[in-house]
């Protein structure tokens, strides 16, 4: 690959210097500035003419970001560049992915095609793939899912004495399970009633004693599932519990909520920027757009 343009959007994102230097890709420059009417300005500074062109974009509350980003795709398509492929650690709009009732919006699908009208091509990190096999059933440009058991999987195994994983919901299994390899899991079973009241039941399981219980889930949003979970753990008499996540939205309080409830630990991949972020992906992204 000729050397690339790196263009970090925000221009600040803590992946972004460490991804430029990695990928020894020149920086991209460009003007954002809101109008006094809310619309924005943008005005692209680097030459990028012919040249290959990454964006490291945060979709991290995407409604806030996606008009910029697309003016930012096409204004580089229109100034020539040869190729541009979005770097989105974390894909927004994935955990939408069917019309549970009459009249409602089936959002990943509008995302989908929405990026995939402007990106040649897409790589990003570990999507909640649930009831999607794949991007390409929804994306229609050539995506590259890179995942982040293996340095999720190392970093238990280097920080956690005598781990015993637990998925806190069916959805999690794919995960818990790439990420055990050898160890011990479970996974529990979440199940929302009518009046969306969220219940999660344990299977029969033995060996835990003495085990430092690890929950492990690719999204922690509202710290609902895990909150509960956490909470039937001490009730059962398991050791506090180490939580990692690969996707740390924590909205709200949710974060500090957790850190209250009497956890031993809580790690994240620094898809989205966060104080808890310790696993870093960004060799992981570099070694696949190094491929
Ligand atoms: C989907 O079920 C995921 O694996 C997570 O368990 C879920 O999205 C977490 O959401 P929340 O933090 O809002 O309970």
């Amino acid at each position: 690959m000729s050397q690339p343009i790196l263009f970090n959007f925000p221009k600040v994102l803590p992946l972004g210097q460490h991804l430029q230097e990695k990928l020894n890709a020149e920086e991209g420059r460009f003007i954002l500035h809101p109008f006094p009417d809310g619309e924005s300005y943008l005005r692209i500074e680097s030459n990028v003419k012919g040249r290959e062109i990454l964006i490291n974009a945060s979709l991290f509350h995407p409604n806030s970001w996606i008009l910029d980003l697309l003016f930012l795709v096409d204004t580089l398509r229109a100034l020539g560049a040869k190729r541009i492929r979005l770097i989105a650690p974390y894909l927004s709009y994935m955990r939408q992915d069917k019309v549970f009732q009459n009249g409602e919006a089936l959002t990943s699908k509008t995302f989908s095609h929405l990026l995939s009208a402007y990106f040649d091509a897409l790589v990003t990190v570990d999507p909640h793939l649930h009831r999607y096999h794949c991007l390409s059933e929804i994306y229609t440009i050539p995506t590259t899912v890179l995942q982040a058991a293996p340095l999720i999987s190392k970093w238990i195994h280097e920080n956690v004495e005598n781990p015993f994983l637990i998925g806190p919901d069916e959805e999690s299994r794919q995960w818990v399970q790439q990420v055990a390899g050898d160890l011990p899991f479970i996974v529990l079973k979440k199940e929302r009633n009518s009046q969306g009241h969220v219940n999660i039941t344990w299977p029969s399981f033995e060996g835990a004693e003495g085990k430092t219980p690890v929950f492990v889930d690719d999204i922690i949003s509202s710290g609902g599932t895990m909150l509960l979970a956490i909470e039937q753990a001490k009730a059962q008499g398991l050791k506090p519990p180490v939580i990692v996540t690969i996707h740390p939205i924590f909205a709200n309080d949710s974060y500090k909520k957790l850190q209250a409830a009497g956890i031993l630990k809580i790690v994240t991949c620094n898809s989205i920027s966060h104080p808890s972020n310790e696993i870093d992906l960004v060799p992981l992204i570099v070694s696949a757009l190094s491929a």
